[in-house]
């Protein structure tokens, strides 16, 4: 095959790369990123030489280059990460989100229309990256399931979930071969240090307060990023196609629980007192719509693919807070420039 990937300098395109580029080498990958502030190019150093691998930097929000990178690599499937992906973020400035995650995602999918139509039948696979926030929140119980009714709550999931309607709306009117996994929230190395997990171990480390929301109850179910990475392939290779997969871990935890976790790890491994460290959780004003509780039910996946994670809680955030102890340059890379300009002036010191 011939890969597209888009958005692999962010964090779970650069996982999903580092772990499948040298796994496959009868595979050529293309990385199209257009390297935001959530991209870091050091998280492909161990792929950035590799034969079968190539990169380009595009915007998918402009055709013409698109096209030039169609042109030159002719792929024959699509694995569309590209996306701005903060919450925060799009509360602040949600024309970014709307750009990229709505009007990107139209453009790629007209590129692969064009291409890939072969008389009758169609070659290629696009496969889209969602999120289970699309499905809103849920209440105590239940779970999302592929057949949840739609009812996103920020900037952002609203433009995911319109992303989502469009892969699906050009898979039934013009037939375009798609696959969509909407996924729980992911951890591990790589990520951004924007979202829950790096905030507050980078935080520890420094010995600054914990930035908890609300009162720290709301749910999320967590996942391990290659958990994630191998669930997509597994769909890739065994999906149906015009199917839409759920994909998660069955680890809900209360951001509580999570600081606490973390709180403990961080102890253990750097060797500080836990209760400094519990001390200094401090409870912020509440996100905007911040939705309650995510919760998913994979059994589609498991059952049709085979897929199971094989992380678990406890193995997965112990090797999150490893990594980011051990790689304090990519840390330090990550924060300068706009990242660092842009949370100075929406949040102060916080
Ligand atoms: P990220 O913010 O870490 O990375 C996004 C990448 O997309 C960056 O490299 C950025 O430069 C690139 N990008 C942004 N706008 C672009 C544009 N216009 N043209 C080309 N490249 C552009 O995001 P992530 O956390 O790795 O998420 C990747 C995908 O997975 C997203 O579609 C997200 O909605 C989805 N997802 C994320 C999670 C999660 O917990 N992080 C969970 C489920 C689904
Ligand atoms: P986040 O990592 O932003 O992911 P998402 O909003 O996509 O679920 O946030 C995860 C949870 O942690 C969410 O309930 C908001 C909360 N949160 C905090 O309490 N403090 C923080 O500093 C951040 C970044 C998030």
């Amino acid at each position: 095959m011939r890969v597209l990937v888009t958005g692999g300098a962010g964090f779970i395109g650069a996982n999903f790369l580092n772990l499948l580029v040298p796994r496959h080498p009868e595979h050529h990958f293309v990385n199209v990123d257009k390297l935001t502030y959530a991209a870091n190019p050091k998280s492909l150093a161990p792929i950035a030489d590799a034969p079968n691998y190539a990169f380009e930097r595009a915007d998918i929000c402009d055709p013409e280059a698109l096209d030039k990178v169609f042109d030159t690599h002719q792929p024959d499937c699509v694995v569309h990460f590209a996306a701005e992906s903060h919450v925060d973020r799009s509360i602040l400035g949600p024309q970014e989100f709307i750009r990229t995650n709505v009007e990107g995602t139209f453009h790629l999918l007209e590129q692969c229309r064009k291409r890939w139509k072969d008389g009758d039948a169609w070659k290629g696979l696009f496969h889209h990256v969602s999120t289970d926030e699309v499905y809103g929140s849920l209440g105590d119980t239940g779970f999302f399931e592929e057949t949840t009714r739609y009812d996103p709550s920020s900037p952002y999931s609203s433009s995911k979930a319109a992303s989502d309607h469009l892969v699906r709306a050009w898979h039934r009117t013009y037939g375009l071969p798609i696959k969509i996994t909407n996924c729980s929230n992911n951890y591990g190395p790589l990520q951004f240090p924007e979202k829950l997990i790096p905030v507050m171990v980078l935080k520890m480390v420094e010995r600054q307060t914990l930035p908890i929301y609300g009162e720290g109850l709301n749910v999320r179910d967590w996942l391990y990023v290659t958990d994630h990475c191998e669930a997509i392939w597994t769909v890739i290779e065994k999906g149906k196609v015009g199917e839409t997969y759920n994909i998660g871990g069955h680890n809900e935890k209360t951001n509580i629980e999570v600081v606490d976790t973390l709180c403990k790890l961080v102890a253990e491994e750097t060797g500080a007192d836990v209760e400094e460290l519990l001390a200094l959780k401090s409870f912020v004003k509440d996100r905007p719509g911040h939705d309650m509780r995510y919760a998913i039910d994979a059994s589609k996946i498991e059952a049709e693919c085979g897929w199971t994670p094989k992380e678990t809680f406890e193995t997965g955030m112990r090797k999150t807070v490893r990594w980011y102890l051990d790689n304090g340059e990519w840390v330090e890379s990550v924060r300068s420039g706009e990242y660092k300009r842009w949370m100075e002036e929406n949040y102060g010191d916080r």
